[in-house]
């Protein structure tokens, strides 16, 4: 049987508590090399970014270099989610977060080196604000060829944002930046909001199943998801949570995972009082624009819940 090479793979992120749940899938994955993980502000501030991410990988048991990105968008202020995520970005739950370096080369750099190394077969899998893609896109001309795939979580492919009516997280905090990076070239395939809703719904029942396995790992990945819990319990909503960067990442590491998807044309309103970080999707051709983005609106959900129980065990 041929052994294939593991894939190389960058995880740009904010890690958050979905984010964390993500990378352990990837650095769990044997047909997973991760390479670098480059940290941008998001679901909290940048310095928490980098130590929840360096935390991540110690408990997979991993070395991989965490390079500091962006610590606020190209023009906007930073907007952070405490509210989903905790105040440290992993739940608040008491994790010891402090006093891991990370690597002395910048993300963007980190980036550019990544993909002329591994050019044509990086894999980079986007699960935050775009602010490091878009300064890698904009500092080396050939970083978009050179990456093999980019794998976003984020926009919309239909339906509403999360937190705006059209808007979502990751898009909505440096639309800018999302702008480059969708007019790039890149090789986009775009996780979106409403994918990760149908699909990376976790119920109570479901949780409480992957924290049964009692490893660090599933006790780590469930545990951190107490804020989320929490505020779904208290706003009543019973079909649990969303936990959306793991379904990227799976559709990275397995893209036979897509069940539904189609190459379209996907802009990003960066003006709009009402609409600022909407992923404009041109469903039906009128705007004559070509396809920059491969637009998966469902995957396999059994196969997805199967990656994540496998990860945690
Ligand atoms: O909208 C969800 C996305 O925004 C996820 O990547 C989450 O971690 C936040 O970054
Ligand atoms: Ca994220």
């Amino acid at each position: 049987m041929t052994q294939h090479a593991a894939m190389p793979m960058v995880v740009d992120t904010d890690v958050g508590t979905d984010d964390a749940v993500a990378l352990v899938l990837a650095l769990r994955d044997p047909g997973a090399e991760v390479v670098a993980v480059t940290a941008v502000a998001g679901n909290t501030t940048l310095p928490n970014v980098i130590q929840n991410a360096l935390y991540t990988i110690e408990l997979c048991g991993a070395r991989v270099p965490v390079h500091a990105g962006s610590s606020r968008p190209l023009l906007r202020q930073l907007a952070t989610a405490a509210e989903v995520h905790g105040g440290d970005g992993l739940g608040d739950i008491g994790l010891p977060l402090h006093g891991r370096s990370p690597a002395a080369t910048p993300a963007v750099e980190a980036l550019i080196q990544a993909a002329r190394e591994h050019a044509g077969r990086l894999v980079l899998v986007t699960l935050a604000p775009l602010t490091n893609i878009a300064l890698a896109c904009l500092a080396d001309p050939q970083f978009a060829s050179n990456v093999g795939r980019c794998v976003v979580m984020g926009g919309t492919g239909r339906g509403p944002g999360n937190v705006t009516p059209v808007a979502e997280f990751n898009i909505w905090v440096d639309p800018e930046a999302a702008a480059i990076v969708f007019e790039s070239g890149l090789p986009l395939t775009m996780v979106g909001w409403d994918a990760c809703e149908a699909d990376a719904t976790f119920s109570e029942a479901e949780l409480d199943e992957l924290r049964a396995t009692d490893t660090a790992l599933a006790r780590f990945c469930v545990d951190i998801q107490r804020v989320s819990r929490d505020r779904a319990r208290a706003a009543g909503r019973r079909e649990g949570i969303c936990i959306p960067d793991p379904l990227a990442m799976a559709v990275a590491l397995d893209p036979t995972l897509i069940a539904e998807a189609r190459r379209l044309p996907v802009a990003i309103e960066t003006r709009g009082s009402l609409t600022s970080g909407q992923t404009v999707v041109d469903h039906l051709g009128v705007t004559g624009a070509t396809p920059n983005a491969e637009v998966v609106f469902r995957a396999d959900r059994g196969r997805f819940m199967a990656m994540v129980q496998r990860a945690l065990a």
